[in-house]
């Protein structure tokens, strides 16, 4: 156990995964604030998967607690974050982490119930919770949220046409929020994964036959990341207990890229690395 969350309360919104050998974000976060000495409530939609993530946070010594909440409900963003709040007093860390795809499609044939759906819960959920929360950390002299965006906020083309225009939804409220609260002492950042090797990213690219096995989806990312790699989910649970511990007490606003160099490719003459 490391010190760098004692004595801080977080909320993971979607600290839940499916049975796998792989760590998912959500998981990843929970674990990660938790083993740094936070005490986390752990919040999903399905209650057997926050509790899963709550029992590994109390067999490593940790505190932890689920809540059960729908973000795609407009009640239970506030719901959630109040809950927290009754269950460990304050709340120092929010990190809102829940995104859907799999109902997205091309520009042409997305439709617009589809479009909805996305963005209420990639974006405006993000909105309800960071909303709910400020008045609370306020109270307490400050606080850190983080939102987890996405590359695809920067990017064009392809499938995931809602899902990116959602994602460069999340950075503009990122923004919104670190500016408008920075004076309460409040920061909000984005961390922005890329060719992550998560549950997710595994069932819903083959789902969508976009690649057709987790070996193919590796292969390609080591292909097409200049690290020559996918990253995993504690890659991107390391940024987000940067951004919400006081290790980054003047950083807010900030974009965090968690992608081996993948951004950066845009704009590069030569030919990826075959
Ligand atoms: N995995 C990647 O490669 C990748 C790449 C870019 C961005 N991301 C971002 O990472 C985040 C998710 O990480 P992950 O893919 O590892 O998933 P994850 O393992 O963290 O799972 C997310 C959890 O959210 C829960 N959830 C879904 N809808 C919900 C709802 N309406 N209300 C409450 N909970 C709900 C699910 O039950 C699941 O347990 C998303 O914001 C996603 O856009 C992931």
């Amino acid at each position: 156990m490391g010190d760098r969350m004692q004595g801080k309360k977080a909320v993971v919104v979607g600290g839940g995964q499916p049975q796998h050998d792989l760590l998912g974000n959500g998981r990843a976060i929970s674990l990660f604030l938790a083993r740094e000495g936070a005490e986390v409530c752990v919040v999903d939609r399905d209650l057997d998967r926050a509790e899963a993530t709550v029992e590994l946070i109390r067999k490593a010594g940790g505190t932890a607690q689920a809540i059960v909440a729908d973000v795609g409900n407009v009640d239970d963003c506030a719901r959630l974050v109040e809950d927290s709040y009754s269950a460990m007093g304050r709340i120092d860390a929010l990190v809102n982490n829940v995104a859907i795809n799999h109902v997205d499609a091309d520009p042409l044939a997305l439709d617009v119930a589809g479009w909805q759906l996305m963005m209420d819960i990639n974006l405006r959920a993000m909105w309800l919770t960071s909303r709910a929360v400020v008045p609370l950390m306020r109270k307490h002299g400050g606080g850190a949220i983080t939102n987890i965006s996405s590359i695809g906020s920067r990017t064009g083309g392809g499938r995931m046409f809602a899902y990116s225009i959602s994602k460069a939804g999340v950075n503009a409220l990122t923004h919104f929020f670190a500016v408008s609260f920075a004076p309460d002492n409040i920061r909000c950042n984005a961390v922005l994964p890329a060719w992550v090797l998560t549950p997710h990213s595994i069932e819903g690219l083959t789902r969508h036959g976009w690649v057709p096995s987790r070996e193919e989806l590796e292969e390609r990312g080591a292909r097409f990341v200049p690290m020559n790699r996918m990253g995993s989910a504690e890659d991107v649970a390391n940024a987000v207990l940067f951004l919400s511990s006081d290790d980054s007490g003047f950083t807010t606003g900030l974009e965090v890229p968690v992608d081996g160099g993948a951004l950066s490719v845009i704009g590069r003459y030569e030919k990826p690395q075959e």
